[in-house]
C-alpha cells in the first residue's frame, strides 16, 4: 500500500524480498530487491514507473484500493525493462484511455515487450507535465543509463528527481529512506550495482550527472527504482557515481582463478601472500570463480587497481568458469586497470595466451606475459610463484 514520502507524493512498489538472480540468472540479489513505484497527487494525478510483471495484479489490485486507478491522469513510463513496466499491461487493461509519458526509445521498447499501442506520449529533455498547484514535473532523458529509452524526471517544488534505476540498490527493505538501513549493506549493494550494470556505460555516467548538476536544480530526495530512497544528504550517491565513473580503482588486488587438482589454486594462493608481504597496504582477495558468485567477482575487479586471472589448459583453453567470467569481464568494459594471467598445465600450455589476450583485448594493461607452472607446482615453483607475486606487486 502507499507510503507517504511528502503530502502529495508516495511509494507504491513491491518488496521483493526473495529475490536471489535479477536479469534472468546474470545477477545475484543476495538481499533481495524492490521495485519502486511513485504516486503523485496533485492536480493531476500520476503513476511513476510500475513494478515487475509477477506482482503486476498484486500491484494494480493495490491502485484499485488506493483509489487511483479511476483518478490516474497519466503513468511515466522511464523506462521499459519489464522490472518496471511488467505491470503496464494489467494497468493498461484496466484504463485502457490511459496516457503514457516516456521517451521516443521508450515507444519502441514498450511496444517491443508488449505489443500495444497505447496513448503514447513521447517527451524530450526539457518538456514538462504540468501537475496543478504550480508544480511541474520535468523530463530529462538519460539514453544508455542504462537502456536506450531510460529517463528521469524532476518534481519541481517538492525537488524529487525520480531516478529509475540511477542510483539504486537491490536491496528489499520496509525501510523508505538511505538514513534507516545498514550503511554497510547499503554501500555493499550500492557499488555492486554500478560495477555490474553502469561500468560500460561510465562516459555518458559522467557527462548526465554533470549535466543534472549544471541545472543547479535543488534537490531533496532521489527516487530511485530499486532500493532505498536517498533523502539524507542525496547529493553523496552522485558524487559517489561522479568517483566511480571515472577509472574508480582501490589499492586492491583480485585473484580470480577455476583449478582442476589445485596446482592454479596453488599458484593463486602463492600470489596472494606475495603481493600482501610486499604491499600490506593492498587488500587482495582471491575467488576460485567455480564456487565464487561472479558478481561479487565483478565487483571486485571494479574496486582493483590490478587483475590476475588464472585457469589450467584444459582442451587447449581454459575452464568453463574463467570463460565465463573473461566474457563478463569484456562486456563491462573497465578501463584504467592492470593485469595478469597464471595457470598450470601439463604439456601444452596455452591458457595463459588465452587468458592475457582476452585481457588486453578487454582494455586491461598486461603488466607481462604471465606465469605458467608444469604439473602441479613443487617446492621450486611456487618460490618462482612467490617471487613473480613480489614483481607483480612491484609494477602495478
Ligand atoms: Fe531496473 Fe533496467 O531495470
Amino acid at each position: 500500500m502507499k507510503k507517504p514520502l511528502t503530502a502529495t507524493v508516495s511509494w507504491i512498489g513491491k518488496v521483493d524480498w526473495n529475490l536471489a538472480r535479477f536479469h534472468g540468472d546474470e545477477y545475484s540479489t543476495h538481499k533481495g530487491s524492490s521495485y519502486n513505484s511513485y504516486v503523485v497527487e496533485e492536480g493531476k494525478t500520476v503513476l511513476v514507473d510500475t513494478v515487475w510483471k509477477p506482482y503486476a495484479k498484486e500491484f494494480v489490485d493495490n491502485l484499485e484500493a488506493e483509489g487511483l486507478i479511476d483518478r490516474l491522469d497519466a503513468v511515466i513510463a522511464q523506462h521499459a525493462e519489464s522490472d518496471h513496466s511488467g505491470a503496464m499491461p494489467e494497468l493498461m487493461r484496466r484504463r485502457p484511455d490511459l496516457p503514457v509519458y516516456c521517451t521516443a526509445n521508450g515507444v519502441k521498447s514498450l511496444k517491443g515487450h508488449y505489443h500495444q499501442d497505447w496513448d503514447f506520449h513521447v517527451v524530450k529533455t526539457g518538456d514538462e507535465f504540468d501537475l496543478g498547484n504550480g508544480k511541474k514535473l520535468i523530463f530529462i532523458e538519460a539514453p544508455m543509463l542504462h537502456w536506450p529509452d531510460s529517463m528521469f524526471s524532476y518534481m519541481t517544488s517538492d525537488a524529487i528527481l525520480f531516478s529509475n534505476d540511477a542510483f539504486g540498490q537491490h536491496l528489499a527493505t520496509e525501510r523508505l529512506y538511505n538514513d534507516l538501513v545498514d550503511q554497510d549493506e547499503l554501500w555493499v549493494e550500492a557499488i555492486k550495482y554500478y560495477a555490474n550494470i553502469l561500468t560500460p556505460f561510465s562516459p555518458l555516467v559522467k557527462a548526465k550527472i554533470e549535466f543534472v548538476l549544471s541545472l543547479k536544480l535543488p534537490v531533496n530526495m532521489i527516487a530511485t527504482s530499486h532500493g532505498v530512497i536517498w533523502r539524507d544528504n542525496p547529493t553523496q550517491i552522485v558524487l559517489k557515481y561522479l568517483e566511480w565513473c571515472q577509472k574508480y580503482q582501490e589499492d586492491r588486488v583480485t585473484i580470480l582463478y577455476d583449478t582442476m587438482w589445485e596446482g592454479t589454486r596453488a599458484l593463486a594462493d602463492t600470489f596472494a601472500r606475495a603481493i600482501s608481504d610486499v604491499s600490506p597496504s593492498t587488500t587482495v582477495v582471491s575467488h576460485c570463480m567455480s564456487k565464487f558468485d561472479k558478481n561479487d567477482a565483478l565487483t571486485d575487479v571494479f574496486r582493483s587497481k590490478a587483475i590476475l586471472i588464472g585457469s589450467p589448459t584444459i582442451g587447449k583453453g581454459v575452464l568453463t568458469a574463467i570463460a565465463g567470467i573473461l566474457e563478463e569481464i569484456k562486456g563491462l568494459r573497465f578501463t584504467g586497470k592492470k593485469a595478469a594471467a597464471f595457470g598450470s598445465y601439463g604439456w601444452s600450455g596455452e591458457s595463459i595466451k588465452i587468458i592475457g589476450d582476452s585481457l588486453e583485448a578487454a582494455g586491461f594493461a598486461m603488466v607481462d606475459d604471465g606465469f605458467k607452472a608444469m604439473w602441479n607446482p613443487d617446492e621450486a615453483a611456487l618460490k618462482e610463484a612467490y617471487e613473480y607475486g613480489e614483481a607483480f606487486a612491484a609494477k602495478i
